[in-house]
């Protein structure tokens, strides 16, 4: 069971491009990434593309569908109509390498600015057990593939390239917030998260938790959780301090 489908890709580079018009071959059980594979083997064969896994697990294929950002290659072609344009254009937060392909360097910027997990000095191997419950706190976060369609779809930098100096991005405001809740780092990490990351540029939209194809709850779980421990720290150091001590 084929059919011809309506696609429409952006194809460009950093000078510019324009959208181009193809009818190409659609089978049973193919995702988006599919059917770019069978235009570069078939008609375009210089469409840029980053990909790797094709399992959802590798999060190179990030883009933008009928303007959703999106896994390429865990979209499948079932959810759209035979009689659709599909749109396929590169994610429009980070600048345009070639085609589909976007220079995401922001984010490995952003992650580098995060100190690293800090545990009290001198603590030895076998001197502390994590509780079950502070194992599957960070367990959640680190499901994350980076693929940073939650980074391209707030809108805090998506169209406001002036706050990306001071906007690390849902997916590394989750990683402090990951490290802030961790019973052994010792790190206070609300001055910063506030003053140097951005955290009250976050206005909780949600709309970085709708894309996480890894269905991570980074509003909910992350980042309301950062922010209460911000105003906390405002007000009451000794909240902080027992936060740590007895884990909330
Ligand atoms: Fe992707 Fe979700 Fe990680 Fe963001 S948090 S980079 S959307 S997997
Ligand atoms: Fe942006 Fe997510 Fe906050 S979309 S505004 S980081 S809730
Ligand atoms: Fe790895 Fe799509 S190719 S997530």
């Amino acid at each position: 069971m084929s059919y011809k489908a309506n696609f429409r890709v952006w194809r460009g580079d950093a000078d510019g491009g324009a959208l181009q018009d193809f009818v190409v071959e659609v089978n049973e059980g193919e995702v988006v990434l599919d059917i770019i594979h069978r235009l570069q083997a078939t008609q375009a064969p210089d469409l840029a593309v980053r990909w790797n896994c094709k399992a959802g697990k590798c999060g190179s294929c990030s883009a933008e569908i009928n303007g959703r950002p999106r896994l390429l290659c865990m979209t499948r072609m079932s959810t759209f109509d035979e009689s659709e344009v599909i749109t396929v254009t590169p994610m429009r937060t980070f600048p345009v390498m070639r085609d589909l392909v976007t220079d995401v360097s922001f984010n490995y910027t952003k992650a580098r600015e995060i100190p690293s997990f800090t545990p009290p000095e001198g603590l030895k191997p076998g001197e502390y057990r994590m509780q079950q419950v502070d194992v599957e706190r960070s367990q959640e976060f680190r499901k994350c593939i980076e693929c940073f369609l939650c980074q391209n779809t707030c809108h805090v930098v998506r169209d406001h390239e002036e706050n990306k100096e001071n906007f690390a991005g849902p997916r590394y405001l989750m990683r402090i917030a990951e490290l802030e809740m961790h019973p052994l780092d010792v790190a206070d990490r609300r001055e910063a998260a506030q003053s140097e990351h951005g955290l009250g540029l976050c206005n909780i939209t949600k709309c970085c938790t709708e894309v996480c194809p890894e269905n991570i709850h980074i509003t909910d779980n992350a980042l309301i959780p950062m922010k209460e421990r911000v105003v906390d720290r405002s007000y009451d150091p000794i909240v902080w301090l027992g936060s740590k001590l007895f884990r909330r």
